[in-house]
Protein backbone atom coordinates (compact mmCIF):
# COMPACT_ATOMS: atom_id res chain seq x y z
CA UNK A 1 0.00 0.00 0.00
CA UNK A 2 1.69 3.24 -1.25
CA UNK A 3 1.95 6.16 1.67
CA UNK A 4 4.42 8.27 -0.25
CA UNK A 5 4.19 11.71 -1.62
CA UNK A 6 1.19 12.53 -4.05
CA UNK A 7 1.80 11.31 -7.71
CA UNK A 8 4.95 9.16 -6.62
CA UNK A 9 2.94 5.92 -7.31
CA UNK A 10 0.10 6.97 -10.11
CA UNK A 11 -2.25 3.84 -10.16
CA UNK A 12 -5.00 2.68 -12.58
CA UNK A 13 -7.27 3.14 -9.54
CA UNK A 14 -10.54 4.93 -10.20
CA UNK A 15 -11.24 4.86 -6.47
CA UNK A 16 -8.65 4.03 -3.63
CA UNK A 17 -9.34 4.47 -0.18
CA UNK A 18 -7.07 3.82 3.13
CA UNK A 19 -7.57 3.95 6.68
CA UNK A 20 -11.17 5.21 6.51
CA UNK A 21 -12.45 5.77 10.06
CA UNK A 22 -15.93 7.37 11.05
CA UNK A 23 -16.84 8.92 14.03
CA UNK A 24 -20.30 10.45 14.85
CA UNK A 25 -20.99 12.50 17.50
CA UNK A 26 -17.21 12.52 18.66
CA UNK A 27 -16.39 12.86 22.12
CA UNK A 28 -20.23 12.88 23.30
CA UNK A 29 -22.34 10.68 25.24
CA UNK A 30 -23.58 9.18 22.17
CA UNK A 31 -20.29 9.01 19.87
CA UNK A 32 -20.75 6.01 17.61
CA UNK A 33 -17.48 4.92 15.58
CA UNK A 34 -19.24 3.55 12.51
CA UNK A 35 -16.01 2.59 10.43
CA UNK A 36 -12.97 1.33 11.67
CA UNK A 37 -10.23 1.22 9.25
CA UNK A 38 -11.29 0.24 5.59
CA UNK A 39 -9.29 0.21 2.65
CA UNK A 40 -10.15 -1.06 -0.48
CA UNK A 41 -9.23 -0.43 -4.86
CA UNK A 42 -11.64 -0.20 -7.03
CA UNK A 43 -10.44 0.09 -10.93
CA UNK A 44 -12.15 1.38 -14.23
CA UNK A 45 -14.81 -2.11 -15.07
CA UNK A 46 -15.30 -3.58 -11.65
CA UNK A 47 -18.08 -4.16 -9.47
CA UNK A 48 -17.93 -4.62 -6.10
CA UNK A 49 -21.06 -5.54 -3.63
CA UNK A 50 -21.32 -4.17 -0.31
CA UNK A 51 -23.20 -6.20 2.27
CA UNK A 52 -23.28 -6.44 6.24
CA UNK A 53 -26.09 -5.60 9.01
CA UNK A 54 -28.52 -2.83 9.39
CA UNK A 55 -26.42 0.19 10.75
CA UNK A 56 -22.71 -1.44 10.23
CA UNK A 57 -22.10 1.59 7.89
CA UNK A 58 -22.57 1.12 4.65
CA UNK A 59 -24.37 4.35 3.68
CA UNK A 60 -22.32 6.27 5.74
CA UNK A 61 -19.19 4.30 3.27
CA UNK A 62 -21.02 5.25 0.07
CA UNK A 63 -21.55 9.00 1.64
CA UNK A 64 -17.53 8.93 2.31
CA UNK A 65 -16.38 7.69 -1.27
CA UNK A 66 -19.25 9.67 -2.76
CA UNK A 67 -17.32 12.67 -1.36
CA UNK A 68 -20.53 13.85 0.32
CA UNK A 69 -18.95 13.09 4.08
CA UNK A 70 -15.92 13.59 5.30
CA UNK A 71 -14.53 10.74 7.29
CA UNK A 72 -12.74 10.61 10.53
CA UNK A 73 -9.61 9.68 9.52
CA UNK A 74 -8.44 7.68 6.04
CA UNK A 75 -7.90 8.68 2.59
CA UNK A 76 -10.14 8.60 -0.26
CA UNK A 77 -8.40 9.11 -3.77
CA UNK A 78 -10.72 9.46 -6.90
CA UNK A 79 -8.87 9.18 -10.19
CA UNK A 80 -5.38 9.43 -8.04
CA UNK A 81 -6.28 12.89 -6.29
CA UNK A 82 -6.90 13.13 -2.72
CA UNK A 83 -10.32 14.56 -2.27
CA UNK A 84 -9.58 16.37 1.02
CA UNK A 85 -6.74 18.12 -0.40
CA UNK A 86 -9.50 20.03 -2.52
CA UNK A 87 -11.54 22.93 -2.37
CA UNK A 88 -14.98 22.95 -1.82
CA UNK A 89 -16.06 23.69 -5.63
CA UNK A 90 -13.12 22.34 -6.88
CA UNK A 91 -14.64 18.59 -4.93
CA UNK A 92 -17.68 19.59 -6.12
CA UNK A 93 -16.65 19.77 -9.73
CA UNK A 94 -14.81 16.34 -9.23
CA UNK A 95 -18.33 14.55 -7.76
CA UNK A 96 -20.12 16.04 -10.47
CA UNK A 97 -17.94 15.19 -13.36
CA UNK A 98 -17.36 11.58 -11.98
CA UNK A 99 -19.79 10.18 -10.08
CA UNK A 100 -23.36 9.07 -10.64
CA UNK A 101 -26.02 8.05 -8.13
CA UNK A 102 -28.91 5.66 -7.68
CA UNK A 103 -31.01 5.22 -4.75
CA UNK A 104 -33.55 2.30 -3.13
CA UNK A 105 -36.38 5.19 -3.74
CA UNK A 106 -35.39 5.90 -7.47
CA UNK A 107 -35.74 9.62 -6.50
CA UNK A 108 -37.32 10.47 -9.68
CA UNK A 109 -39.40 13.78 -9.90
CA UNK A 110 -42.83 13.00 -10.38
CA UNK A 111 -44.66 15.60 -12.39
CA UNK A 112 -41.29 15.44 -15.28
CA UNK A 113 -41.33 12.40 -17.80
CA UNK A 114 -38.94 9.67 -17.83
CA UNK A 115 -37.63 11.75 -20.81
CA UNK A 116 -37.29 14.65 -18.85
CA UNK A 117 -35.74 13.83 -15.71
CA UNK A 118 -32.88 12.49 -17.95
CA UNK A 119 -32.95 16.23 -19.20
CA UNK A 120 -32.38 18.16 -16.09
CA UNK A 121 -29.11 17.03 -15.00
CA UNK A 122 -27.62 17.23 -18.66
CA UNK A 123 -28.90 20.76 -18.32
CA UNK A 124 -27.61 21.52 -15.07
CA UNK A 125 -24.36 20.86 -17.01
CA UNK A 126 -24.49 22.81 -19.60
CA UNK A 127 -25.71 20.50 -22.38
CA UNK A 128 -29.28 21.93 -23.93
CA UNK A 129 -32.09 21.70 -26.62
CA UNK A 130 -31.15 18.77 -29.20
CA UNK A 131 -28.49 17.74 -27.87
CA UNK A 132 -29.96 16.85 -24.22
CA UNK A 133 -32.82 15.40 -25.76
CA UNK A 134 -30.23 13.01 -28.09
CA UNK A 135 -28.16 12.14 -25.30
CA UNK A 136 -31.55 11.65 -23.51
CA UNK A 137 -32.76 9.54 -25.82
CA UNK A 138 -29.66 7.72 -26.32
CA UNK A 139 -29.51 6.88 -21.96
CA UNK A 140 -33.19 5.96 -22.58
CA UNK A 141 -32.34 3.36 -25.21
CA UNK A 142 -29.15 1.78 -22.90
CA UNK A 143 -31.76 1.00 -20.52
CA UNK A 144 -33.99 -0.46 -22.70
CA UNK A 145 -36.89 2.49 -22.13
CA UNK A 146 -36.70 4.49 -25.43
CA UNK A 147 -40.78 3.44 -25.60
CA UNK A 148 -41.05 5.00 -22.46
CA UNK A 149 -40.07 8.32 -22.94
CA UNK A 150 -43.08 10.42 -22.81
CA UNK A 151 -44.30 8.30 -19.80
CA UNK A 152 -44.27 10.16 -15.80
CA UNK A 153 -43.05 8.23 -13.05
CA UNK A 154 -46.57 7.01 -11.75
CA UNK A 155 -46.92 5.33 -15.75
CA UNK A 156 -43.79 3.46 -14.78
CA UNK A 157 -43.39 0.06 -12.63
CA UNK A 158 -40.84 -0.09 -10.19
CA UNK A 159 -37.81 -1.37 -12.58
CA UNK A 160 -38.86 0.68 -15.33
CA UNK A 161 -38.42 3.76 -12.90
CA UNK A 162 -35.07 2.35 -11.87
CA UNK A 163 -33.97 2.17 -15.18
CA UNK A 164 -34.82 5.98 -16.09
CA UNK A 165 -33.11 6.74 -12.11
CA UNK A 166 -29.78 4.86 -14.11
CA UNK A 167 -30.27 6.37 -17.38
CA UNK A 168 -30.45 9.98 -14.97
CA UNK A 169 -27.18 8.94 -13.58
CA UNK A 170 -25.17 8.39 -16.32
CA UNK A 171 -26.25 11.73 -17.88
CA UNK A 172 -23.04 13.31 -17.36
CA UNK A 173 -21.36 9.81 -18.23
CA UNK A 174 -19.39 9.33 -14.45
CA UNK A 175 -16.28 6.74 -13.63
CA UNK A 176 -18.49 5.56 -11.04
CA UNK A 177 -21.63 4.55 -9.79
CA UNK A 178 -22.42 4.55 -6.17
CA UNK A 179 -25.96 2.34 -5.54
CA UNK A 180 -27.37 2.14 -2.04
CA UNK A 181 -29.67 -0.90 -2.03
CA UNK A 182 -31.27 0.05 -5.77
CA UNK A 183 -32.78 -3.28 -6.04
CA UNK A 184 -34.62 -2.57 -2.39
CA UNK A 185 -37.87 -2.02 -3.55
CA UNK A 186 -38.03 -4.53 -6.35
CA UNK A 187 -39.06 -7.94 -6.68
CA UNK A 188 -36.17 -10.62 -7.08
CA UNK A 189 -36.65 -10.87 -11.13
CA UNK A 190 -36.74 -7.53 -11.32
CA UNK A 191 -33.68 -6.67 -9.37
CA UNK A 192 -31.85 -9.60 -11.51
CA UNK A 193 -32.66 -7.02 -14.51
CA UNK A 194 -31.29 -4.16 -12.85
CA UNK A 195 -28.14 -6.09 -12.19
CA UNK A 196 -28.16 -7.00 -15.27
CA UNK A 197 -27.72 -3.58 -16.54
CA UNK A 198 -24.84 -2.75 -14.02
CA UNK A 199 -23.05 -5.67 -15.61
CA UNK A 200 -23.59 -3.96 -19.25
CA UNK A 201 -22.25 -0.78 -18.17
CA UNK A 202 -19.07 -2.04 -16.19
CA UNK A 203 -18.38 -3.82 -19.72
CA UNK A 204 -18.77 -0.08 -21.15
CA UNK A 205 -15.70 0.63 -18.25
CA UNK A 206 -17.88 1.77 -15.14
CA UNK A 207 -17.22 0.98 -11.91
CA UNK A 208 -19.74 0.35 -9.48
CA UNK A 209 -20.15 -0.04 -5.98
CA UNK A 210 -23.69 -1.00 -4.69
CA UNK A 211 -24.98 -1.61 -1.02
CA UNK A 212 -27.09 -4.64 -1.22
CA UNK A 213 -29.00 -7.27 1.35
CA UNK A 214 -29.40 -9.52 -1.40
CA UNK A 215 -26.74 -12.35 -1.12
CA UNK A 216 -27.77 -13.58 -4.66
CA UNK A 217 -27.76 -10.27 -6.44
CA UNK A 218 -24.55 -9.18 -4.48
CA UNK A 219 -22.82 -12.55 -5.91
CA UNK A 220 -22.92 -10.97 -9.12
CA UNK A 221 -20.18 -8.54 -8.61
CA UNK A 222 -16.76 -9.63 -8.97
CA UNK A 223 -16.38 -8.77 -5.72
CA UNK A 224 -18.06 -9.10 -1.86
CA UNK A 225 -17.13 -6.88 0.95
CA UNK A 226 -19.07 -7.79 4.35
CA UNK A 227 -19.18 -4.70 6.83
CA UNK A 228 -18.88 -5.73 10.33
CA UNK A 229 -18.13 -3.55 13.47
CA UNK A 230 -16.34 -1.38 11.68
CA UNK A 231 -14.41 -3.57 9.37
CA UNK A 232 -14.83 -5.20 6.44
CA UNK A 233 -14.37 -8.54 7.82
CA UNK A 234 -14.50 -10.55 4.94
CA UNK A 235 -13.81 -10.36 1.11
CA UNK A 236 -15.16 -13.21 -1.38
CA UNK A 237 -13.44 -13.39 -4.49
CA UNK A 238 -15.94 -14.51 -7.22
N1 LIG B 1 -25.45 11.81 10.82
C1 LIG B 1 -25.33 10.85 11.76
N2 LIG B 1 -25.19 11.17 13.05
C2 LIG B 1 -25.05 10.22 14.00
N3 LIG B 1 -25.04 8.91 13.75
C3 LIG B 1 -25.19 8.52 12.46
C4 LIG B 1 -25.34 9.46 11.40
N4 LIG B 1 -25.46 8.78 10.24
C5 LIG B 1 -25.38 7.49 10.57
N5 LIG B 1 -25.22 7.32 11.89
C6 LIG B 1 -25.09 6.04 12.62
O1 LIG B 1 -24.08 5.29 11.98
C7 LIG B 1 -24.45 3.92 11.91
C8 LIG B 1 -24.38 3.43 10.47
O2 LIG B 1 -25.43 4.02 9.71
P1 LIG B 1 -25.62 3.70 8.17
O3 LIG B 1 -26.80 4.46 7.71
O4 LIG B 1 -24.35 3.93 7.46
O5 LIG B 1 -25.91 2.12 8.20
P2 LIG B 1 -26.30 1.12 7.03
O6 LIG B 1 -25.32 0.00 7.08
O7 LIG B 1 -26.43 1.86 5.76
O8 LIG B 1 -27.71 0.57 7.52
P3 LIG B 1 -29.01 0.13 6.66
O9 LIG B 1 -28.71 -1.24 6.12
O10 LIG B 1 -30.10 0.09 7.70
O11 LIG B 1 -29.25 1.16 5.60
C9 LIG B 1 -25.81 3.79 12.57
O12 LIG B 1 -25.63 3.39 13.90
C10 LIG B 1 -26.34 5.20 12.52
O13 LIG B 1 -27.20 5.45 13.55
MG1 LIG C 1 -28.02 2.27 4.47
Amino acid sequence: MESTAPNSTLSNNILEIQDIEKIFNEGKRNEVNVLKGIDFQMQAGQFFALMGPSGSGKSTLLNIVGGLLKSSAGTVKIKNIDIYSLKDDQLTALRGANIGWIFQSFGLIDNLTALENIIVPLNLAGIKDKDAYTRAMELLSLVGLEDRADHFPDGLSGGQKQRVAIARALANDPLILYADEPTGNLDTKTGVEIIEIFKKLTKMGKSILMVTHDVKLAHAADQVFILRNGKVEAEMEI
